[in-house]
């Protein structure tokens, strides 16, 4: 399977001494050869944390803001390069009461303003994916502060997804698809049938709609895809999150609730993640087995 290039440089910070004792044991069963590259986190539970407590669902919220921080500084100790946190959903932005959606964007203000120097202290980067165009202009201003004071970071990219769902990441990606082939024919000075039928219609759509040319169309074409994605407060569910990316992650599904979170726990979901065999569709390792014995002889194929 192709591998993904990312033109970005890491740089490993051997900070691990920095870790916490018990994130340090953890750490040290680990095979550091084997650290995923890209961890994906659907952080849910922040209501019902709060309701536990008999506190109003916007304090979970708080809370689970938070653990962002502390799982964040963990994987920028433990080098791992990618890290992406689903914040919050088209769907949480059309569905949820106009007064919790207005409480999530002060939170993520607040939280951008009070952590950028926390992030610049841990050499970590921000980014954004999803339809964040439509979020309140003050909060996009705050975003795009945010992003650009930490640009020059080289560790730990810390990606938000932001008013993201997968469904429309792939229609839109599916427009940029065709808007850049208009292009190319307006470049060209013809239409763009004319450009399509000179090359053979289905040719030429083949060579421009491909499985690679989808994903760098994406809003993660940067990224490497994810290797593991984890659930946090039980549910069994994707959510319309990375649809595409996570074809072949491995996926960790805990019942802690998202404000209870940390970095140990990370290391937990990555030590699992750690006791799996990949295997992309293809076998395990030793699965040479002679399958002549069980096959039917090639003549008697027909007769199946
Ligand atoms: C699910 O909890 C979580 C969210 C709606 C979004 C995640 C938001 C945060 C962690 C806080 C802000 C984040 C940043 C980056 C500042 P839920 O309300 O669906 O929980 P429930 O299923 O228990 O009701």
């Amino acid at each position: 399977m192709r591998e993904k290039t990312t033109n970005r440089t890491y740089q490993r910070s051997n900070r691990a001494n920095e870790l916490t004792p018990e994130e340090r044991a953890i750490f040290d069963t680990l095979d550091r050869d084997r650290i995923p590259q890209h961890v994906a986190i659907i952080m849910d539970g922040n209501g019902r944390w709060a309701g536990k407590r008999a506190l109003k669902r916007f304090l979970g919220h708080q809370q689970g803001a938070e653990s962002v921080q502390y799982v964040v500084e963990t994987a920028s100790r433990i080098d791992l390069p990618w890290l992406t946190l689903y914040a919050f959903s088209l769907e949480n932005n059309l569905r949820r009461p106009k007064n919790e959606v207005s409480f999530l964007m002060k939170l993520l203000k607040s939280y951008l303003v009070s952590n950028v120097q926390r992030m610049n202290d841990n050499n970590i980067r921000m980014a954004y994916i999803g339809r964040t165009h439509e979020l309140p202009n003050e909060v996009q201003d705050t975003m795009r502060w945010a992003e650009e004071h930490t640009a020059k970071n080289t560790g730990t990219t810390l990606t938000l997804a932001l008013n993201y769902g997968s469904r429309s990441e792939i229609v839109d990606a599916t427009r940029r698809i065709l808007h850049r082939m208009f292009a190319e024919a307006t470049k060209r000075g013809i239409s763009l049938e004319d450009m399509l039928a000179a090359e053979g219609v289905d040719d030429a759509i083949k060579s421009r709609i491909d499985e690679q040319q989808i994903s760098e169309n994406l809003y993660t074409a940067s990224m490497p895809d994810p290797d593991l994605i984890v659930r946090t407060s039980g549910e069994q569910r994707i959510s319309n999150f990375l649809l595409w990316q996570i074809a072949y992650a491995e996926i960790f599904v805990t019942d802690r609730l998202w404000p209870d979170f940390r970095g140990i726990h990370l290391l937990e979901a990555i030590q699992s993640y750690q006791q799996r065999e990949r295997r992309f569709g293809g076998l395990g390792e030793g699965s040479d087995e002679d399958l002549s014995d069980v096959l039917p002889a090639e003549n008697e194929f027909a007769r199946l």
